[in-house]
């Protein structure tokens, strides 16, 4: 198959065609680039699942251009529902509700839930609009990989696999949406994204956080089925290290081999190849780069990634959910004498 790749205004007509038509189209949002498809078509949608290489009993987030659009998928909206749309759509929020029967089980994975999301990108939106449908959409990799944040990682991942990418430019946020299900007694953190905790409890109070987001735990015990798989990894093999600059820099220092996946502030001390994700002090930046630099690891044959964590709050939460599935759960404190 020919994939073309799209980045007009203009040809938005073209794109929204082929969505119509249950064909699927990688296209940008403000998190990472996600692979659509007709939310309503489950033929459509198992295309997704095909050209993914995804397991069928991951389900996939909606999105949608309006407020109005909730309504049909869904059998309830509760009032946590409408206070967070207030507050974050569109935007980086992705919230799971009950179902209704509009939705087919090929999206809910047969679940009685249902993910959907107003993402905040203008062109994300007017292909939204353009075909009239909610599109079902997950990130545009192959299963595993790291998520893709240019319309070129898309293609490393699936050129000749989709007929269709639209080239949105870079994406603005870098990890993906944030989850949180409000199907339960208490709003329940699924996954950490663009939104963050704070934020979250600013608008609904104390959440709880389910506890697959920051620890290994035991398979079937995950409420948001993404967060089982070994995800978000480079061929690398990575460790994730914590502790201050000058025991990271003293550790990778001794290494025979390896790259630092590390903060500005830490590559002075370093004398081994560095992959900088940003300042310490600037959690968007390092949330922004985090993917495209371990796709760039992969680009230069890199084997061994030594990466620096940086704190667990804000956008750091993210940032350090996605590092310790990259590194297979491999994480170490190092001596801070
Ligand atoms: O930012 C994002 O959310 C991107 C862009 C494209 O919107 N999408 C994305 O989709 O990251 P995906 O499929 O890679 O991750 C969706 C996550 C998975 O962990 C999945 O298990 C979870 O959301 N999920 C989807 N539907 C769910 C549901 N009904 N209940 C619980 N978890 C759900
Ligand atoms: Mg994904």
């Amino acid at each position: 198959m020919k994939t073309t790749l799209y980045n007009k205004i203009g040809q938005l007509p073209q794109v929204a065609e082929l969505l119509r038509q249950g064909q699927v189209v990688a296209i940008p949002t403000e998190t990472v680039y996600g692979l659509a498809a007709n939310a309503l078509d489950g033929q459509a949608v198992l295309k997704i699942f095909a050209a993914k290489n995804r397991p069928a009993d991951n389900p996939l987030i909606v999105h949608i251009s309006k407020w109005d659009e909730l309504i049909p998928l869904v059998a309830t909206i509760p009032d946590t529902a409408k206070a967070l749309a207030d507050a974050f759509w569109p935007g980086p929020l992705t919230m799971v509700l009950p179902r209704s029967s509009a939705v087919p089980d090929e999206v809910t994975a047969g679940g009685d839930t249902v993910a959907v999301r107003l993402p905040a990108h203008p062109m994300a939106r007017a292909i939204i609009e353009a075909c009239g449908l909610p599109l079902a959409a997950p990130s545009a990799n192959r299963s595993g990989s790291p998520s893709p944040t240019t319309a070129a990682h898309v293609l490393t991942d699936m050129d000749g696999i989709i007929p269709a990418v639209f080239d949105g430019g870079e994406c603005d946020v870098g990890v993906e949406s944030t989850v949180i299900s409000l199907t339960g007694e208490r709003p329940r953190l699924l996954r950490p994204g663009g939104i963050t905790v704070e934020q979250l409890e600013e608008v609904l109070g104390p959440i709880d956080i389910d506890p697959s987001i920051t620890a290994n735990i035991h398979l079937e015990q995950v409420s948001s089925p993404g967060m089982k798989y070994k995800h978000y990894a480079p061929q690398a093999k990575v460790t994730l290290l914590h502790g201050s600059r000058e025991a990271f820099a003293r550790f990778v220092n001794q290494q025979v081999d390896g790259v630092a996946l590390c903060f500005a502030e830490d590559a002075d001390l370093i004398n081994k190849p560095t992959l900088c994700m940003g300042r310490e002090d600037n959690p968007k930046e390092i949330a922004h780069n985090l993917f495209a630099l371990l796709r760039k690891a992969d680009e230069e044959g890199i084997t061994r990634i030594f990466a620096h964590c940086p704190k667990r709050e804000g956008l750091g939460l993210a940032v350090y959910n996605r590092l310790i599935r990259a590194a297979a759960f491999d994480e170490r404190e190092l001596e801070q004498q």
